[in-house]
């Protein structure tokens, strides 16, 4: 480990992260009695430019009329290129009540996006007396957001997790694909006639957990367009998973048992973990450093790798 320790990043469960338009009133409710663990209400792209002052009264009004359990509540706001932006900050930051707990910053670029938000967010919290910190969450989805992907996961303290948004990353990027996250036809090898299909998103989920993990903040896969393809879905939330991400959006409803499932550690998972700690305390105790389990080397990586899972499972179990 470096002199500096890797911070840890927010303990707090984002297995799933449901979406709905500002501008659907109706589904406010729903969302609240779902079983996502963060709520995203829609200023941005889901909204028409002609519903978006709608949109902001719906929110304000239903932050503080819904019952919102336990979940995280974050509004998305419009990006920093549009006339929009401003005014939802002010808004929500003057007229909605103190249960809201992020705003999620799209299509950032750079750390003075954030830097921008953040004066605003800033002053009115000052001006209003609000007793409670708001806190950011953001999209990565341009080339100059991935290119700058660091020094956003480091622009304030603020900052508590990051999302890949595929399909504004991949218009960004000219990615010659229309599909929302998962598997794109074009991206593959061959090999004695057989196509072996290879992962376009994992550069930018890597880089994204890499620069999250260096500043304590949590790693997200963002949307998979098709819902109604449950494998595919479960497919692309396992690879994130495997890399390191936390949680994933969903976009319909029947996204969100699936990837409580995927970011859920399996009880086979939760008691090898503790299998391995049980087997590496013996280790220690008879001052080994590495032994044998179940035929593999562990050592003492082995037990970080372990409680990664183990305090994973906790936090969920404790929430
Ligand atoms: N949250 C909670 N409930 C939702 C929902 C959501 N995002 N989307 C749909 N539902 C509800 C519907 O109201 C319906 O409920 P009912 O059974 O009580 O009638 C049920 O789930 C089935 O909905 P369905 O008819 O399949 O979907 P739809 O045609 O109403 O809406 C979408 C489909 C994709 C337009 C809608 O899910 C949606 O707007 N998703 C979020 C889009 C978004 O926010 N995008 C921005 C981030 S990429
Ligand atoms: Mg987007």
């Amino acid at each position: 480990m470096s002199f500096r320790l890797q911070p840890a990043a927010p303990a707090r469960p984002n297995r799933c992260q449901l979406f709905g338009p500002g501008s659907r009133v109706a589904l406010f409710e729903k969302m609240a009695a779902s079983a996502a663990d963060v709520i995203n209400l829609d200023l941005e792209d889901s909204v028409a430019p002609d519903d978006k002052a709608e949109a902001r009264k719906n929110i304000v009004q239903a932050i503080g009329d819904v019952d919102w359990g336990d979940k995280t509540l974050s509004v998305r706001i419009n990006g920093l290129d549009t006339p929009y932006w401003y005014r939802d900050v002010v808004d929500l930051l003057e007229q909605a009540g103190e249960r809201l707990d992020q705003i999620m910053i799209p299509k950032v670029g750079n750390a003075a996006d954030i830097y921008a938000v953040d004066a605003l967010v800033t002053a009115i919290e000052a001006a209003k007396g609000r007793t409670k910190r708001i806190r950011f969450e953001v999209i990565i989805e341009s080339a100059a957001g991935i290119a700058h992907v660091e020094e956003i996961a480091a622009a304030s303290p603020r900052m508590q997790a990051m999302s890949l948004g595929a399909a504004d990353f991949a218009a960004s990027m000219g990615m010659q694909t229309t599909g929302i996250g998962g598997t794109q036809e074009n991206y593959y090898m061959t090999r004695d006639g057989q196509s072996y299909w290879g992962d376009p998103w994992h550069w930018a989920t890597a880089a994204i957990v890499a620069a999250c993990r260096t500043h304590g903040v949590l790693p997200v896969d963002g949307p998979f367009g098709d819902f109604s393809d449950d494998d595919g879905f479960r497919a692309q939330a396992r690879r994130a998973a495997t890399l390191g991400m936390v949680g994933k959006w969903a976009i319909h409803p029947k996204q969100i048992a699936l990837a409580n499932e995927v970011f859920t550690p399996s009880e086979a998972a939760i008691a090898e973990a503790r299998e391995i700690l049980a087997a590496m305390e013996q280790a220690k105790a008879d001052g080994q450093g590495a032994t044998v389990y179940k035929g593999r080397l562990v050592d003492i990586a082995s037990i970080k790798q372990a409680e990664v899972i183990v305090k994973q499972a906790e936090l969920i179990a404790g929430r």
